[in-house]
């Protein structure tokens, strides 16, 4: 299949399937980086009253770099894993005093920010600037190990780097943010860990796991 076949057809799919997420078609850094570190350890339906307390509470990186910790924390319980409440504050203060308020706008230099990693720094690169990095996560995973039979294990050191440059390779030229929203949306929607809708699926006759039986089996991961 030709790369921008795959990115058409979950492109096609992504505009008459998605959920309506209210992170989603919208172009502001700060609100993109408050779901992004919410969703990390949490699910959508759990972390969307969180977003919405979050940025009625801060509405701005600075009227979250300069609240109260305490309150920040209070804002966050239910959720766990408190040290992501803490990056937050502390990275929204960073952007306040190393950026002078302004959201750093690349990939690399969202990557100096504390708490930011390759996922989230892709991400905010590409849904609120529209750079042309591509975001991996397990979503991404699984569906490029699968439309693609690639059966390096996700678990592997190489992993990163064999599916980075297969995310890279279908990429398209325009609507990066889109792109990558889609191809995440198909891995949480579509094509799910344990019970894929391959009956109805607009990869069917591309998908290399579908024609050699494989979907099962893919991606493989071993356990460390
Ligand atoms: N999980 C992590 N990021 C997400 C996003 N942007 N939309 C839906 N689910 C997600």
């Amino acid at each position: 299949m030709q790369d921008h076949i795959f990115s058409q057809k979950i492109t096609t799919w992504y505009h008459q399937n998605k959920r309506n997420l209210p992170w989603r078609d919208i172009h502001n850094p700060y609100f993109i980086w408050l779901s992004e570190v919410i969703l990390q350890q949490t699910r959508v339906v759990q972390g969307m009253p969180y977003y919405y307390k979050f940025i009625e509470a801060f509405p701005t990186v600075q009227d979250l770099a300069t609240a109260d910790e305490k309150d920040v924390l209070r804002l966050w319980q239910g959720l766990g894993y408190y040290s992501r409440a803490r990056n937050l504050h502390t990275t929204a203060k960073m952007v306040i005093e190393n950026y002078g308020g302004e959201f750093p706008n690349t990939y690399s230099e969202l990557l100096k920010l504390k708490g930011i990693g390759t996922y989230t720094a892709a991400a905010i690169a590409s849904f609120a600037f529209g750079e042309k990095v591509a975001v991996l996560d397990g979503n991404v995973y699984r569906v490029l190990s699968r439309v693609f039979g690639e059966e390096t294990d996700i678990a592997s050191n190489e992993a990163k780097k064999v599916f980075t440059k297969l995310a890279e390779a279908v990429l398209p030229e325009k609507n990066i943010d889109i792109h990558n929203q889609a191809i995440m949306e198909f891995g949480a929607m579509q094509c799910t860990p344990a019970s894929p809708n391959c009956m109805f699926c607009p990869l069917t006759f591309e998908c290399v796991a579908n024609a050699t039986g494989k979907v099962g089996i893919l991606p493989v991961k071993s356990k460390k």
